[in-house]
């Protein structure tokens, strides 16, 4: 009788889980904002407003900041966090990399700045922590003595720390209605260090693989996002507009984009095949694909792709290479020298006194799996700066002792398409204003 009933029940659940859900929605497509940091937003109905450019900065070549801060570009989805009184829409920045979507919560220290009300748990009657008992509270989430379940999530982003909890989150944009989605895991962050967020940026949204993370928990519930596709870019231009971060069905048709495989497909990140790097087109025979390998007994090499680095890291003994193949051609191409000091926040900054070199800066070509080249041209790989009175041109690569991640400011103006079941990555060129509203 016990065995029956417990079968009925499995049988009762089985049309009752999001199993069935799925099949009826999973064609379905949805959409979110995808803002920079100036878009005004209206924090109560989530409704986005226009660019709010500070003072100066109105011509597009300007909206780049000249000395870009520590964590500079930040792409962001706006994102309903809370229910009741407590609930309010947010700017979270992408994160490919961290396995919690997070935000910071009352109290949190440092007492940083951000846009719109710090999310206050108290005012929210859906929210809950997530007990010690919970099928969640695993590593790496620690449980603390029948209390309370801990989380720390250190990405590129942040250093966030705090309770693990869920609560009702709200997505989509004003244009084509809200879903409202019950009982989402995330991390109410009590800390958050080394977190540039431009005194804007209220936490982070994971897309990664892990089952904690935004993309796999909504998945799970019947939302296409299996797909997912976004294409960055800077404001300025197209005043009212932002973009989107499209999945399912409303990721836009890719039949003529580059393709390249998704590497490791059972890790949680987006890891693609850095095969060779190429400047201006000549291919640096120096640096060895090995290189670029992943070890997985160290965990370390590889290259994955992730928006929530604001510039790109490569693997030291590659970076080297390219690195004194940049300062070589510099020199030898457009006679301008290396700075023999530091520019804050750079690494490699030359001294240019004469205009009209920039569009003679170098391209920079990857060459990756399955023979798919992204080729990111000199005004996403250079940035300039006033240092002492004088102009710099200053390199937005940075060498990394453990991997190589392609950032988010080398991103801008190409279409990418993470498509996770059939383990591609597809990409192309684009007017990413073209995909706005
Ligand atoms: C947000 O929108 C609501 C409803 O339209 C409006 O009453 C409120 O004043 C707006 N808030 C801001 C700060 O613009
Ligand atoms: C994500 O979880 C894995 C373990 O499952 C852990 O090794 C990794 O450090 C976590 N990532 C972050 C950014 O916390």
């Amino acid at each position: 009788m016990s065995c029956l009933s417990v079968s009925m029940l499995c049988f009762l659940l089985a049309l009752l889980t999001p199993a069935n859900l799925t099949s009826a929605t999973r064609n379905i497509g949805f959409s979110l904002p995808l803002v920079s940091s100036h878009h005004k937003l209206n924090h109560t109905t989530g409704e986005i407003g226009e660019l709010l450019l500070p003072e100066g900065d109105v011509n597009p070549m300007n909206v780049r900041p000249k000395v870009a801060p520590a964590g500079w570009p930040m792409f962001s989805v706006v994102v309903g966090v809370g229910s009741g009184r407590g609930q309010h829409f947010y700017k979270l920045a992408l994160d490919f990399v961290g396995n919690l979507t997070w935000i910071r919560c009352k109290p949190c220290t440092p007492e940083e700045q951000q846009e719109g009300p710090i999310f206050d748990a108290a005012l929210s009657p859906k929210y809950a922590f997530v007990h010690t008992t919970s099928f969640y509270c695993k590593p790496p989430f620690i449980g603390h003595h029948g209390d309370k379940c801990s989380f720390s999530a250190t990405t590129s982003l942040a250093a966030a720390h705090g309770y693990l909890a869920t609560d009702l989150f709200t997505f989509g944009d004003t244009n084509t209605g809200h879903k409202r989605v019950e009982g989402l895991l995330f991390g109410c962050a009590h800390r958050a260090d080394e977190f540039w967020n431009h005194g804007i940026v209220a936490g982070a949204m994971s897309l990664n693989k892990k089952s904690t993370s935004l993309k796999y928990q909504l998945g799970e519930r019947g939302f296409a996002t299996s797909k997912f596709s976004y294409c960055l870019f800077y404001h300025g231009q197209h005043t009212t507009k932002h973009g989107f971060l499209r999945f399912g069905n409303d990721v836009p048709n890719h039949d003529h984009a580059h393709s390249t495989p998704l590497m490791h497909y059972w890790k949680p990140l987006y890891y693609i095949g850095l095969e060779g790097v190429s400047l201006n087109e000549k291919m640096l025979m120096r640096i060895d694909p090995g290189m670029f390998k992943r070890d997985s007994a160290s965990n370390r090499g590889g290259t994955i792709v992730d928006v929530g680095t604001p510039a790109t890291r490569m693997i030291r003994a590659a970076y080297d290479i390219l690195e004194a193949a940049v300062i070589a051609d510099l020199h030898h191409r457009l006679g301008v020298s290396r700075a023999g000091y530091r520019v804050q926040g750079s690494r490699l900054c030359f001294i240019v006194s004469m205009q009209g070199i920039y569009q003679k800066l170098p391209s920079i070509t990857l060459h990756l799996k399955d023979g798919a080249e992204l080729t990111i041209k000199w005004d996403l790989l250079f940035v300039t700066k006033m240092h002492h009175g004088a102009q710099h041109v200053c390199f937005l690569i940075f060498p990394d002792e453990k991997m190589t991640v392609l950032g988010a400011a080398q991103q801008v103006g190409t279409r990418f398409t993470i498509d996770v079941d059939n383990n591609r990555l597809y990409f192309a060129p684009e007017n990413c204003a073209n995909d706005s509203s």
